[in-house]
């Protein structure tokens, strides 16, 4: 019972999620592009110091198949309520562990509360998260003595009408030794609305023993959340979106609106970064100094440099912008694209597994696929880089400073050389020697006693 006791956190994920109404179980359904239970699953590893432990249930064989190969999990056939689950772990368990009950459907909780609950419980006692919210419907609401001493909780389905105005409610998350939970559960019923072993009953058990109960209040409601149906989902959705959007601006960015901002995944700034309305942000996105992102990018997985500007309607994916670029309006960066300092990338571009060197542009119209392009190259308005004979993709070499006239086709496999000039309307099959002037065209030619026809009288 020493705080050296290894912490295990179990979290409950049989359950079947009736009020989700869907094929998939309500621990995989997504948030922010990643399953309830991932969420739950990286906040236990920051709190965790052994291995934590789900118990899964309803959709077992898929809720498994998503989780890493050291998560240890238990079955619970049939599904008996949140008391008989835990009940279901602990054969799993050291007798000396710690337990921390979490929950698949609660999402958003941060290891910094789940610390303070910690640090909350009494030596011999249990550890209990409650908080107070507006609206305590759905959730277990907390009972106390005139002493203001937790007594117990009672189910919402369970619960009088002056029960139901308590609006202090079981966030369900709960600590205790091993040899705790086998004794409260051992002697927990399933006599209640719902015929169901609840594992909020040990609270009231735990009271009657006189075991020390230490309850830590969550300060921010929307840590708490449990996710029972789809509108709990996209309150979830907004509050982590306003989570993420306020630790952008903790770290100095600019957000013109906070509210309409999509941060996915694992974002890094540097100093004075300013984001429009309506940029999504996927993966992991590195942004440097002063980078400013125009409305209604969407940039994934991409590294984007110092001084950099990437103006409206962009998307961008596994892409690297180097430092003082000006990328778009209407540009796509895709996988591979690679711009050098300096570089500019105009509207209606699209640049694919691709360099493009330092001070270079490509301003407007243009597609650069598997291409490398010098330095300084300027590549003219409608350039195509034909990459593709319809079986084999081939690359496309353009020398530093060269010029390539608008709507130039350059048939790959195919070398410009450096300084080379391709004339406008070339479309280029051989490779174009650098310093020289080459064009592939048809020369254009007046008739001098040519004749528009005309209409014929009758
Ligand atoms: C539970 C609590 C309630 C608390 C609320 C917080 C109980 C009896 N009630 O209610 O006091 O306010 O959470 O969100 O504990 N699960 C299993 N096996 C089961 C039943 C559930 O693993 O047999 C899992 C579910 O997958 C889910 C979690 O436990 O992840 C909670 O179950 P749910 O049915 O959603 O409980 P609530 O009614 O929300
Ligand atoms: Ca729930």
């Amino acid at each position: 019972m020493s705080s050296q006791a290894p912490v295990v956190p179990v979290i409950l994920a049989a359950g079947r999620g009736t009020r989700m109404h869907s094929d998939l179980p309500k621990v995989l359904q997504p948030l922010a592009e990643k399953s309830l239970l991932a969420h739950v699953l990286e906040v236990a590893g920051q709190v965790a110091t052994s291995r934590p432990l789900v118990v899964v249930g309803h959709g077992s064989d898929q809720v498994r198949a998503t989780l890493a190969t050291e998560i240890r999990t238990a079955i619970q056939a049939p599904q008996l309520g949140t008391g008989h689950a835990l009940s279901c772990a602990l054969p799993y368990l050291d007798d000396d562990s710690l337990i921390i009950v979490l929950y698949g459907d609660v999402p958003l909780i941060r290891p910094e509360t789940l610390k303070e609950l910690l640090a909350a419980r009494p030596a011999t006692g249990m550890g209990l998260l409650t908080v107070s919210v507006a609206d305590p419907s759905g959730y277990g609401r907390i009972l106390r003595n005139d002493d203001g001493q937790v007594i117990g909780i009672v189910e919402e389905r369970d619960a009088n009408e002056s029960q139901k105005h308590i609006n202090e409610v079981n966030t369900g998350i709960m600590v205790a030794t091993r040899a705790q939970w086998l004794d409260w559960l051992g002697r927990i019923d399933r006599n209640n609305a719902q015929g169901e072993f609840y594992l909020t009953d040990c609270v009231g058990l735990a009271a009657s023993q006189g075991v020390p109960i230490g309850v830590h209040r969550c300060h921010d409601p929307q840590e708490t959340i449990g996710i029972n149906d789809r509108a709990q989902l996209a309150a979830a959705e907004k509050a982590l979106r306003n989570r993420r959007a306020s630790e952008l601006m903790r770290c100095g960015v600019t957000l013109r609106d906070p509210d309409h901002i999509e941060i996915r995944g694992k974002i890094s700034v540097g100093k004075d970064v300013s984001i429009d309305i309506g940029v999504v942000l996927e993966g992991t996105v590195k942004l440097g100094d002063r980078v400013s992102i125009g409305p209604h990018t969407v940039i994934s997985d991409t590294t984007v440099g110092d001084d950099t500007e990437i103006l409206s309607h962009c998307v961008i994916e596994h892409a690297a912008v180097g430092h003082g670029c000006r990328v778009g309006p209407f540009a796509r960066l895709r996988p591979g694209a690679c711009l050098g300092a300096h570089a500019h990338v105009g509207n209606y571009v699209e640049i694919k597994n691709a360099a493009v060197g330092e001070g270079s542009k490509v301003n407007h119209l243009s597609y650069v696929g598997d291409a490398e392009v010098g330095t300084k190259v300027n590549v003219g308005a409608g350039t195509i880089m034909a990459n593709y004979d319809g079986a084999n993709k081939h690359r496309t070499i353009i020398g530093d400073g060269a010029s390539i006239g608008s709507n130039t086709v350059l048939v790959a496999p195919v070398k410009v050389g450096p300084d080379a000039t391709i004339g406008a309307g070339s479309v280029i099959t051989h490779d174009a020697p650098g310093g020289k002037l080459t064009i592939a065209r048809s020369r254009q030619t007046t008739l001098d006693n040519w004749q528009r026809p005309r209409k014929k009288e009758d």
